[in-house]
């Protein structure tokens, strides 16, 4: 059996990168493949959260699930605090990884910086409960962008020791599915820097919820390089803002880096950003009305995670049901 299991946190400023990166893979994985998709709040408290603003995020980001294609008939959408069975298991893989595996983590390493001891333990455990997340229903295909590669190796490992430990081949070897030209999409204005919904510039990144205006403006205003457009993807050698504008374009029309170079070789950046933002506005646009509709009725968007969490409980019910038989805890049969 093969299910995809991924999740989007609810930190605010949903952007450009979340959608290439993972959502729209997703809505292109769900005609192969049983699906679950998670707005995983558990994850998004690690940091503090404004609470109305973490409601309001959550529907944010169902909603952008659900308007971008994701169709939560079929598969489920769900938000995560929701459904029990992901803190019931990520306390179980606290016992199972290994503090070393954790302390190597480069995003706990990024988001504690110097401030370590004051992180929360939530934070560095974090990884340990993205594994609980895809494992509580023995998910085997993670679609993500290139920055949760990491932790997905971690989930990998996690998965083999707890099998190895007790001696069972209960938790598949998830797969992680990295796809596309823009797995990831760096800042606009540093192409060294992932675009991240906690970029405290505003010009950075572009949000699924930007009028045409705003993309625009954010887009005229990207760093670039006073050279054309290379007639080839080598000419982005020491070029990181010039390639991350190409490979957003690559991405958004659904081609190569080198069918689109085909056509704009030679061309000077202001002509190709123009290109860039128009292309940009016709993508996101039917998508953000859709949003902007779906925002406006929160009882649906409210109702479409109540019936996702109850069909994501009844696949997790049996399976933290077995776990808790292999540990060798006692518990009623029926639970
Ligand atoms: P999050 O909320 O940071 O990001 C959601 C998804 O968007 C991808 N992404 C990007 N892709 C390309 N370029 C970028 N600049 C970029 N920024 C973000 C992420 O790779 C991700 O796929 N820990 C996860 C959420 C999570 C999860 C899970 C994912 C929790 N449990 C289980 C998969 C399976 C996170 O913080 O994603």
């Amino acid at each position: 059996m093969q299910r995809i299991f991924s999740g989007v946190q609810p930190t605010g400023n949903l952007h450009l990168g979340n959608y290439l990166g993972a959502i729209r893979n997703w809505v292109r994985l769900q005609d192969d493949y049983e699906c679950i998709f998670c707005v995983v709040d558990l994850h998004a408290i690690t940091a503090w959260q404004d609470p109305p603003q973490l409601r309001a995020s959550t529907r944010e980001v169902a909603a952008a699930m659900i308007a971008a294609g994701v169709d939560p008939k079929k598969h489920i959408v769900f938000n995560q605090s929701q459904v029990s069975a992901h803190a019931e298991l990520a306390w179980i893989f606290n016992c199972v990884a290994r503090m070393g595996w954790l302390s190597r983590m480069t995003q706990f390493k990024e988001k504690a910086g110097k401030n370590r001891e004051n992180a929360s333990v939530g934070l560095f455990a974090y990884p340990n409960l993205m594994a609980a997340d895809i494992l509580a229903y023995k998910g085997t295909h993670v679609p993500v962008g290139e920055d949760q590669k990491q932790h997905l190796e971690l989930a990998r490992d996690i998965a083999q020791k707890f099998n190895n430990d007790f001696g069972v081949d209960f938790f598949p070897i998830v797969e992680p599915v990295i796809t596309g030209e823009a797995t990831r999409v760096m800042s606009l204005r540093d192409g060294s820097n992932k675009m991240s919904k906690s970029d405290p510039s505003e010009y950075s990144r572009i949000n699924m919820v930007d009028d045409a205006d705003e993309i625009a403006r954010k887009i005229r205003k990207a760093k670039t390089d006073p050279e054309a457009l290379p007639d080839s993807k080598e000419g982005f050698e020491g070029r990181p803002e010039a390639a991350n504008l190409m490979a957003i374009y690559a991405a958004l029309s659904d081609e190569s880096v080198d069918d689109v170079l085909s056509r704009f070789g030679g061309e000077q950046f202001s002509t190709f950003k123009q290109h860039l933002s128009d292309l940009a506005v016709a993508t996101l646009s039917p998508i953000q009305d859709e949003m902007r509709r779906l925002i406006a009725a929160p009882d649906y968007v409210d109702d479409v995670l109540r019936d996702g969490a109850e069909r994501a409980r009844a696949i997790s019910r049996p399976i933290i049901h077995d776990v808790h038989e292999i540990i060798g805890f006692l518990q009623s049969p029926n639970a």
